[in-house]
C-alpha cells in the first residue's frame, strides 16, 4: 500500500523545483534527493541559513559539512584552489558521489567548515545538482536525518525525521549509501562511500585509507568520533555466520538482517532480506536500519570488505550495539 504523502513532501517537477531553489535563496532549509541519500540544505554563503541546518538537525557544531555545487564557476566561489590532483578527480568522477577536501575561501562562512580551513566540495547528478544550479548558490547540505540516525534515502525517511520542512520527493536514492570523502596530499579515504576504496585505488595511486572505521582521522573529520546510524532498536553485528545462527536460535524473537541468499537459513525467524550483491545491500541498508517491522532486536551479519561491501560493513559497525 503506497503510503499517504505528507503535505510538507512535494513530488520533483518544475514547480517544485523552482519553489525549493526560492526557498534556499531566501535562507530557508530544503531537502532533496541526492544519488547517494537525502541532504537537508541551505545556502552556504548565509550563515543564518546555516545555523538553522544545525538547529533542526541536534549536529553538533565541530562536525562540518559538505557543499554541493552545479558547475566549475559555483566550486570557484568556495575553494580557493584546486590541485591538478583534485582536477583529475573531479574529471573522472563529477558529477557523482565523491566529495573532495580542498582549501576554502574566506566567503564561506566558518560555521560550515567547523572552523577548518578546509571545506568538503561536491557536486551530485541529477536533481541535486539541478537544485543547486537553481538557486543559483553553493548548498551546504548533511544528510537529512536527525543527528545520530540512518542516513534517510526516500522522502518518508526525512519527513519522519522533519515533519516540517519542505522535501522533495524523487523516490528512493541510487546508492543509499553517502559519498566517499577524499582528502588529497596524500591521497586519503576519510570516509568509505557510494565508490568503492577498490575502484578510487585503481584510479589514484598511493590512495590510502583514514583508518578502519572511515571517516576517523582526529582532528581532520571531526564528525567521525560520534555515534552513527542507530537502528531502532539494538543491532548486533555478527563477523560469523556460526555465531548467528546459534545467537538466532536462543532468540527466536529477533529480526535477522541478511543478504537474500542467507535468509532460507532461518526458514523459523523473522528475516529482512537486504538483497543480493553488495550494491543492493547498500542501497536498503538504511531503510533495514529504521524497520518498523517487528522483532525484539536486530542481528546483522558481515559480509565481505569487497568494493561497496567495504562501505556497508562501516555503516554496520558504527551503526551496531555490539559486535560478535
Ligand atoms: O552523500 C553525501 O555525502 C551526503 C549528501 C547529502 O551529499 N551528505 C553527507 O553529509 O553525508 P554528512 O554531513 O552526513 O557527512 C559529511 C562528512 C562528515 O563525516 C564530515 O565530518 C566530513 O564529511 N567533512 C565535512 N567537511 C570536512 C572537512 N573540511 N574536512 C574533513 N572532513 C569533512
Ligand atoms: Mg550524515
Amino acid at each position: 500500500m503506497a503510503a499517504r504523502r505528507r503535505k510538507n513532501v512535494h513530488p520533483v517537477d518544475t514547480r517544485s523545483l523552482r519553489e525549493a531553489a526560492a526557498r534556499l535563496r531566501r535562507g530557508e532549509l530544503v531537502a532533496f534527493p541526492t544519488e547517494t541519500v537525502y541532504g537537508l540544505g541551505a545556502n552556504a554563503l548565509d550563515a543564518h541559513a546555516v545555523a538553522k541546518i544545525f538547529a533542526a538537525k541536534g549536529r553538533p557544531p565541530d562536525n562540518p559539512l559538505i557543499v554541493h555545487v552545479s558547475d566549475e564557476k559555483m566550486l570557484r566561489r568556495v575553494v580557493s584552489q584546486v590541485p591538478a590532483a583534485a582536477k583529475a578527480l573531479m574529471r573522472k568522477f563529477w558529477p557523482g558521489p565523491l566529495t573532495l577536501i580542498l582549501s576554502k575561501k574566506s566567503s564561506v562562512p566558518s560555521l560550515v567548515t567547523a572552523g577548518l580551513p578546509s571545506v568538503a566540495v561536491r557536486m551530485p547528478e541529477g536533481v541535486a545538482r539541478d537544485l543547486v544550479a537553481a538557486a543559483g548558490v553553493p548548498i551546504a547540505a548533511p544528510s537529512a536525518n536527525l543527528s545520530g540516525r540512518p542516513s534517510p534515502t526516500t522522502a518518508r525517511h526525512v519527513a519522519e525525521d522533519f515533519p516540517d520542512v519542505f522535501v522533495l520527493d524523487g523516490g528512493s536514492t541510487k546508492h543509499g549509501v553517502e559519498s566517499t570523502v577524499v582528502a588529497l596530499d596524500p591521497p586519503t579515504i576519510l570516509r568509505q562511500g557510494a565508490i568503492s576504496e577498490d575502484f578510487l585505488g585503481k584510479m589514484v595511486p598511493g590512495l590510502r585509507r583514514a583508518a578502519s572505521s572511515g571517516c576517523v582521522v582526529p582532528g581532520i573529520s571531526p564528525g567521525t568520533k560520534y555515534k552513527h546510524y542507530a537502528p531502532s532498536r539494538p543491532l548486533i553485528l555478527f563477523l560469523r555466520k556460526s555465531s548467528l545462527l546459534s545467537y538466532a536460535q536462543k532468540h527466536p524473537r529477533a529480526l535477522i538482517l541478511c543478504p537474500t541468499p542467507l535468509s532460507s537459513l532461518f526458514p523459523k525467524q523473522r528475516t529482512l532480506p537486504l538483497g543480493t550483491s553488495p550494491e543492493e545491500i547498500a542501497h536498503g541498508l538504511f531503510a533495514a536500519l529504521r524497520t518498523r517491522r517487528k522483532g525484539t532486536e536486530l542481528l546483522a551479519l558481515a559480509i565481505p570488505r569487497r568494493g561497496i561491501g567495504r562501505t556497508v560493513m562501516d555503516r554496520l559497525e558504527r551503526a551496531a550495539t555490539r559486535i560478535a
